[in-house]
């Protein structure tokens, strides 16, 4: 029997990362709590990060407005966060922020506005009041502080709501870099399973996948540690048991509560491990083509990224992978096996497209590894990675992730 039978998914708990994350069924309700420490710390303005739909859908807005009128907490809302966010988004909500005199930043929706609303709690702080969104992501000043951060999680993906990164596009050069910093973990984080029944099929894959990614590349990563490989092992296990249950029934509370508790440690796990190739290289894809959601791009790669590093760490690859690709022993000629079992999966799940059914083609394969190098940050990414992440690994990971590999 699995001890997830004994726990009560309604029953919202404190889990303390160096973030407050009130976790469980009900956990919106938990602004209340939020708004009374806002107003005890003297915050009365905040600025709202979101996009148009999702604050309202959720029925976060419905909930939040009426406990910040309560108190008297006024807010500006920026509602235009895009999937793939800009530098030009985070300007233009820093400045409606500045104009009503924001002192914290709630960010509600999945990975996007989450991070929008992290970036402008770094523009926001006094001590970065010259800077701009482009300087922020140019790495043109250190970012070591931030308004207070709160953010309403609406996807079980990204595991922003209790790491240290975010990420920004910059159009004109194509880059999309990931800032980290100690400044920008939000001090309080909510994840409600409740939320989340209203994500489309594919978001629901595609967020969960985020999530593999992510332990995928900090297990393997040169700084994993235990701790790293702990979190990693339990988040595929609970995606591979509850994701299939999420895609078929959207309303069942107890896949939603596990994909969720899955993608929160997958966060506490790449915070700490971080991560390199599968990352690195999605980046330039929806870099270059912004409607490619974050967590298809990692699909699509992930199979070649496995295929190249398992020989480097195929007892830790074993241990992630065995509740997806039963059998594993974990010595290197396994390499192909995994591959092509957990691209095998993927599609099971539903995630069946490669890079050239995006439209991607060979001929993009230079651009995109150039990217992959010269985007500021996804270097030290790269220098991650189990093998030497050489401009030909990259490019044949490229290659064999155009088509199905098997
Ligand atoms: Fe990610």
């Amino acid at each position: 029997m699995l001890w997830e039978t004994k726990m009560n998914v309604n029953q919202v708990v404190e889990i303390r990362t160096r973030t407050m994350c009130y976790f469980g069924v009900g956990a919106l309700q938990k602004v209340n709590d939020i708004a009374d420490w806002m107003k005890k710390e003297g915050i009365d303005k905040v600025l709202i990060c979101t996009d148009k739909i999702v604050y309202k859908v959720t029925g976060v807005w419905d909930v939040l407005e009426p406990v910040l009128k309560k108190r008297g907490i006024a807010y500006v809302m920026f509602d235009e966060v895009v999937p793939n966010p800009t530098v030009d988004g985070i300007d233009k909500a820093v400045k409606m922020a500045k104009e009503l005199g924001a002192k914290a930043v709630i960010g509600i929706g999945g990975g996007s506005p989450i991070d929008t609303c992290k970036s402008c709690a770094v523009l926001l702080h006094p001590d970065n009041a010259k800077y701009n969104a482009r300087d922020l992501y140019t790495f043109k000043f250190a970012a070591e502080k931030a308004v207070p951060i709160i953010a309403i999680n609406t996807t079980h993906g990204t595991g922003t709501e209790v790491d240290r990164f975010a990420v920004a596009s910059i159009p004109e050069l194509e880059y999309k870099p990931a800032l980290v910093s100690e400044a920008i973990y939000p001090t309080f984080a909510i994840d409600d399973p409740a939320i989340m029944t209203k994500l489309p099929a594919n978001q629901t894959r595609y967020t969960a996948v985020d999530a593999l990614n992510h332990v995928n590349e900090a297990c393997t990563s040169l700084v994993t540690s235990p701790y790293v490989l702990m979190t990693g092992i339990e988040t595929v296990r609970l995606i591979s048991r509850y994701l299939p249950q999420a895609v078929a029934h959207p309303d069942d509370l107890t896949a939603r509560y596990y994909l969720l508790y899955a993608s929160m440690i997958a966060g506490i796990c790449f915070d700490n491990g971080l991560l390199h190739f599968t990352h690195a290289m999605e980046h330039p894809l929806s870099a270059v083509k912004p409607d490619l959601p974050h967590g298809l791009g990692l699909a699509m790669l992930l199979p070649a990224v496995i295929k190249y590093t398992y020989p480097a760490v195929p007892e830790i690859l074993a241990a992630l992978y065995s509740p997806i690709v039963p059998g594993l022993q974990g010595v290197p000629g396994e390499a192909e096996k995994c591959a092509v079992g957990v691209e095998k999966w993927l599609f099971a799940v539903g995630v069946t497209e490669k890079l050239k059914d995006c439209g991607y083609t060979e001929a993009d394969v230079d651009k995109l590894t150039k990217l992959a190098f010269g985007t500021p940050s996804l270097d030290v990414l790269l220098s991650m990675a189990p093998i030497k992440a050489t401009e030909d690994v990259v490019r044949a990971i490229y290659r064999d992730s155009m088509q199905p590999l098997a």
